[in-house]
């Protein structure tokens, strides 16, 4: 089981949007896919119509199992799925929702700090999925540690702006301080897996010089850029993944190239 993180204290840079797309990508190639919200904004959860309850605070506050009734969340396949495609038969995409009480949880499990760590353990012990993915809120908090703390793999979305730049840095900053503390305890590093650029308009000079000075910067941890679409936002308000909506679309095409790139990168395969 490998779990993966979507992170940029920057706010707006497709941190959902990409960490639903890959899970949703990874399930349709027939993998075991389980998102969780740990934005207290719980943007996650409704974009795949969900209410706001049985979050992430039930199960590491108040102790919940990942099956008691509601807390692991089965997400229909119509909202993901290639419409008129079979799915694999072990293709399974669920959720684990997010609302406010999401931030109160670093302060409920202050001295704990390997909580999540030791619920994904349980959760690699039950083989019940092959991929945890972890979606951010952009505010760094204490919340965000217990987070890093039980991470693999972390991509960072980023639109190619100055103040998203900053976001960037900042996170790989905290992402870095936080990998040297997860090794001591032999838990091994945080791999910096990837930088997204989003929401990319190569018609725009502006845009292709931050590439550029993105690439600099960072090299082959930058992954092909995504363009702007506003399909990406239709798919969003129709709760819908860009696969079950626009499956025909270039955006579509676009997602898949970063679904397997993820897969490429994390499983090495
Ligand atoms: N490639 C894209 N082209 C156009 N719009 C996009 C693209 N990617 C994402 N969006 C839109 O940008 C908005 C912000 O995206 P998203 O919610 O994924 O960002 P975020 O980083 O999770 O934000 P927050 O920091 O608030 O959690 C959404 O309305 C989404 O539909
Ligand atoms: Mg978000």
């Amino acid at each position: 089981m490998k779990v993966l993180t979507f992170l940029n204290e920057k706010g707006g840079v497709g941190k959902t949007t990409l960490a639903t797309t890959i899970g949703a990508g990874l399930a349709i190639m027939g993998y075991r896919v389980l998102l969780v919200d740990a934005d207290p904004q719980g943007h996650m959860t409704i974009s795949f119509d969900f209410k706001k309850h049985h979050s992430l605070y039930d199960l590491l506050v108040r102790d919940a199992e990942f099956n008691d009734p509601g807390i692991v969340q089965p997400i229909p396949p119509q909202s993901y799925a290639l419409p008129n495609a079979k799915l694999p038969d072990s293709s399974r995409l669920y959720m684990v929702r997010g609302n406010r009480e999401t931030r109160l949880i670093s302060q409920a499990l202050e001295g704990e700090p390997f909580i999540i760590q030791r619920r994904m353990a349980e959760l690699e012990e039950e083989d019940i999925v092959d991929f945890v993915i972890f979606d951010t809120s952009p505010t760094p908090s204490t919340f965000h540690a217990l987070i890093y703390l039980a991470t693999d793999h972390i991509i960072y979305p980023t639109e190619v702006t100055y103040l998203s730049f900053d976001g960037l840095v900042q996170s790989i900053k905290h992402t870095t301080d936080y990998s040297k503390k997860r090794s001591q305890e032999g838990f091994g590093d945080i791999k910096l897996t990837g930088i997204i650029p989003t929401k990319f308009r190569s018609k725009t000079l502006e845009h292709r010089e931050k590439l550029k000075s993105l690439h600099k910067g960072f090299g082959d941890l930058v992954w092909n850029p995504l363009p702007m679409s506003v399909v990406w936002e239709e798919a969003m308000s129709r709760k819908m993944s860009i696969f079950s909506y626009a499956y025909d679309h270039p955006a579509a095409a676009d997602a898949w190239k970063i679904v397997r790139t993820a897969k490429e990168k994390i499983l090495n395969v």
